[in-house]
């Protein structure tokens, strides 16, 4: 590897990355765990702005930077902060007395590098799509910075799989993935399984989504994976049906996502989502994969909804070495905007 360092000033979505600058990042990822460079980012600091809640996002980047030699803040809304405002124009006579316009601005000015992580609202699903909310959010950085998890984008995580993907010698071309849909109580947004079917084809692979009907992903989610999909050779296929999507199967990827055709009314969503409680991943679904499928999840999962408990204390599931890669590939990444 030529350790020339490759010219990034922020980290948002891995579709905007290079092979090579995907490649750079994941052996530096293996090179800072065989090799750590405890002071490379010595005297450098990471704020780190949650608007949502986190276990490995927030945790893996403080513990990132304490391995490479620096520090890290983090600032969220349930903390002895002023109740943070993010919406444009209103008059704050509330509950809320800072407002987010001058919050980041002043988190910037502390650090080196901001993180930010800031869910869809789930109010509109074009806006959501085009990560309206986040871009307004990162127009008021002014020093390089990580999406922590947007409306339609969670990065990190990709690169954390692909490197876990690389980890488990699951074929890069024609390697079967299936990317599955699966029950939770709520609605959840987009961001993982756009992001993460975008990764997929990336990588080249043959990638099965796997969701009831009225899950089906938005036309330009899956259009825009097309299109790389075209680049890559990657193969993109939909089904509804279990065994179908299981043949042959190399990874099961779950994630529950809110029904797209019932964006704007949870009421609704609620009721068609109620009808899905059986899609909780069982040893059963594995029935036709691949002796060696694994089984993958971004985390947090529920335990006996999403997955049966067998499935994830069984050898198949890789969930903890996925969420460890988070720690390393952050490591890459803030080495790269830092150092
Ligand atoms: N996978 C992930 O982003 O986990 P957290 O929400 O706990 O950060």
């Amino acid at each position: 590897m030529d350790w020339q360092k490759i010219n990034m000033n922020y980290f948002n979505d891995i579709t905007e990355l290079s092979p090579n600058e995907i490649n750079f990042l994941l052996e530096l990822s293996e090179r800072l765990e065989l090799n750590p460079e405890p002071n490379a980012l010595k005297g450098k600091v990471l704020g780190l702005l949650f608007l949502n809640p986190s276990l490995r996002t927030m945790t893996s980047f403080q513990s990132a930077m304490i391995r490479l030699g620096g520090g890290s803040f983090v600032v969220s809304p349930d903390m002895s902060i002023h109740g943070l405002e993010t919406k444009d124009d209103v008059i704050m006579d509330g509950k809320s007395a800072e407002h987010i316009k001058e919050a980041i601005p002043v988190i910037s000015s502390y650090s080196d590098a901001i993180g930010i992580r800031s869910f869809a609202n789930m109010n509109n699903m074009n806006d959501d799509i085009e990560d309206k909310e986040y871009k307004k959010l990162t127009k008021l950085v002014d020093k390089p910075y990580i999406n922590m998890e947007s409306a339609i984008r969670h990065p990190c995580q990709n690169l954390a799989d692909w490197k876990t993907l690389n980890d488990f010698d699951v074929p890069k071309q024609n390697g079967k993935f299936v990317l599955s849909w699966a029950y939770h109580p709520r609605a959840l947004p987009l961001a993982v399984p756009a992001s993460t079917l975008n990764m997929a084809v990336l990588r080249g692979m043959h990638v099965t989504i796997l969701r009831p009907d009225e899950f089906q992903l938005p036309e330009a989610i899956m259009n825009k994976a097309r299109l790389i999909a075209s680049d890559t050779g990657a193969k993109i296929e939909e089904t509804s049906d279990m065994n179908e999507a299981m043949f042959d199967a190399n990874i099961l990827y779950a994630k529950s996502w809110i029904s797209p055709s019932h964006y704007e009314n949870l009421e609704e969503e609620t009721e068609i989502r109620s009808k899905y409680k059986n899609w909780c991943i069982s040893d059963e679904w594995f029935e036709s994969a691949e002796k060696s499928c694994r089984f993958m999840h971004c985390l947090p999962i529920r335990r006996g909804v999403v997955a049966d408990h067998s499935v994830l204390d069984s050898a198949r599931s890789i969930v903890i070495p996925e969420a460890k890669n988070r720690l390393l590939v952050q490591m890459a990444i803030l080495h790269t905007l830092l150092k």
